[in-house]
């Protein structure tokens, strides 16, 4: 039941948008001049990069890929004069929020609808913890967020969830905290901050599930090239591997373990996928992948895997609708907190397209090989990665679905339908 096009031939897609992130804010905070290529020039790294200039820091764009960035140090942020505005960006605001919690003024951080929705209160709790003044919407749950920054303690802190994002909010406080800060994940999330960080001189150290920082004086400035996303390059995986006869080479796809759930589990439901050209660019594993499509088994994605793929979830749904089976994702509880449930807004378009799935309270099923019902209108709810789910179905199904709300793509994937375009023309 697959689709009658097959996929054939190369593609790269545009930076990591979790590296980009970082590199913008980090090296903003180095002593020196920094360069980062391959930066991810879409709306999200955006947020980060222009909450960076409002704290003092020259970012210049010597071409939308390539930055330059004169950093402030740590210790000479300016008060931004005005609010904040993180987009629809998560990882801006969290982070961010680490930052500023040692800064000693007054910042306030919004964004868009979407982002005024979702759960500050795993950044906010442990930063009180160390001692900063952080107030919110809602009893300290939501954005904006209001931030007097100051001295703040070192602590351990066990994160109820599984957040690179707020790990990598107390490691950035903890380079400014008395002593040192502990973070005990129960479940190993990415580690693009405690890389990078490391490599600018921080003293950065792992044992078993606990990340530890020590308190810090500089950062050395960096010279970094952002490999491909694999978030990005996961849906041009799964038109691929649920197209029997199709083979894709995505070039220069970041493959840091913490982040390749997507491809195990592909592996697992019968797709060829082969790693060429590894190498290490900017301190993370890079390589090209080589995907060949097959007729699909479903898979079972366990709780353990989930921070692996978290991002992913979407696009292997997509995968699922192909998969002789059913597909049944658990421990995915996130989900239903990113730029929209992804959990419903999944179920909701999926079942309107006439596909057997239903949803789990932390999860999703989808039963395949399903038709997909032509002439059908999906809502995208404004979240990127579930417009181009909707799209990459279409495509690989032969049936034209009609997505209302795609701009949201530009927030992590400029580009991504003239890439789509061009394999379907
Ligand atoms: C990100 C971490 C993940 C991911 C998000 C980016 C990051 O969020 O979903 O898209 O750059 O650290 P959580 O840390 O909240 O799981």
């Amino acid at each position: 039941m697959s689709g009658k096009t097959v996929f054939r031939g190369e593609l790269s897609v545009p930076g990591d948008k979790s590296i980009s992130h970082r590199a913008a804010m980090f090296a903003a905070l180095a002593t020196g001049v920094s360069r980062v290529r391959g930066f991810l020039h879409a709306e999200d790294t955006l947020s980060t990069a222009g909450m960076m200039r409002a704290l003092g820091a020259r970012i210049e764009e010597v071409s939308p890929t390539e930055l330059r960035i004169e950093g402030k140090g740590l210790r000479a942020l300016v008060e931004p004069s005005d609010v904040i505005d993180a987009g629809n960006s998560g990882t801006t605001i969290r982070i961010g929020s680490g930052i500023l919690a040692a800064q000693p003024f007054l910042s306030v951080l919004t964004g868009d609808r979407t982002l005024r929705r979702r759960p500050m209160g795993r950044v906010i709790e442990p930063l009180v913890k160390m001692g900063a003044s952080i107030r919110g919407r809602d009893g300290n749950r939501l954005p904006p967020l209001c931030i007097r920054g100051g001295s703040l303690r070192g602590i351990r802190y066990e994160m109820p969830v599984a957040s690179a994002q707020v790990k990598s909010s107390l490691l950035l406080a903890g380079l400014y905290a008395d002593s040192p800060v502990t973070v005990v994940e129960p479940l190993l999330s990415r580690d693009h901050t405690e890389r990078m960080l490391k490599a600018m001189g921080a003293i950065v150290s792992r044992e078993g599930n606990a990340v530890t920082v020590a308190p810090c004086e500089r950062l050395d400035p960096l010279d970094v090239t952002v490999p491909g996303d694999i978030s990005s390059a996961a849906f041009f995986l799964v038109l691929a591997a649920v197209t029997p006869g199709s083979s894709l080479t995505v070039r220069g796809v970041g493959v840091n373990p913490f982040r390749t759930g997507v491809v195990e589990v592909l592996r697992r439901m019968g797709a060829g996928i082969r790693y060429s050209s590894e190498r290490v660019v900017g301190g993370e594993p890079v390589a090209d992948l080589v995907v060949r499509g097959a007729e699909l088994a479903p898979a079972d994605v366990a709780p353990e895997e989930v921070p692996g793929l978290i991002d992913e979830v979407p696009a292997l749904c997509v995968a699922a609708v192909f998969a002789a089976g059913r597909t049944k994702i658990r421990g995915a509880g996130e989900l239903r907190v990113k730029e929209s449930d992804r959990i419903a807004a999944m179920v909701a378009c999926l079942s309107s397209l006439g596909i057997p799935c239903g949803e789990y309270p932390d999860g999703l099923w989808v039963e395949g090989p399903a038709a997909v019902r032509p002439g059908i209108s999906c809502d995208s709810r404004g979240d990127h990665r579930i417009a181009m789910s909707l799209r990459v179905l279409g495509a690989a199904a032969g049936v034209p679905i009609e997505v209302k709300n795609v701009e949201c793509i530009d927030t992590s994937f400029p580009g991504f339908q003239s890439l789509l375009d061009g394999l379907t023309r």
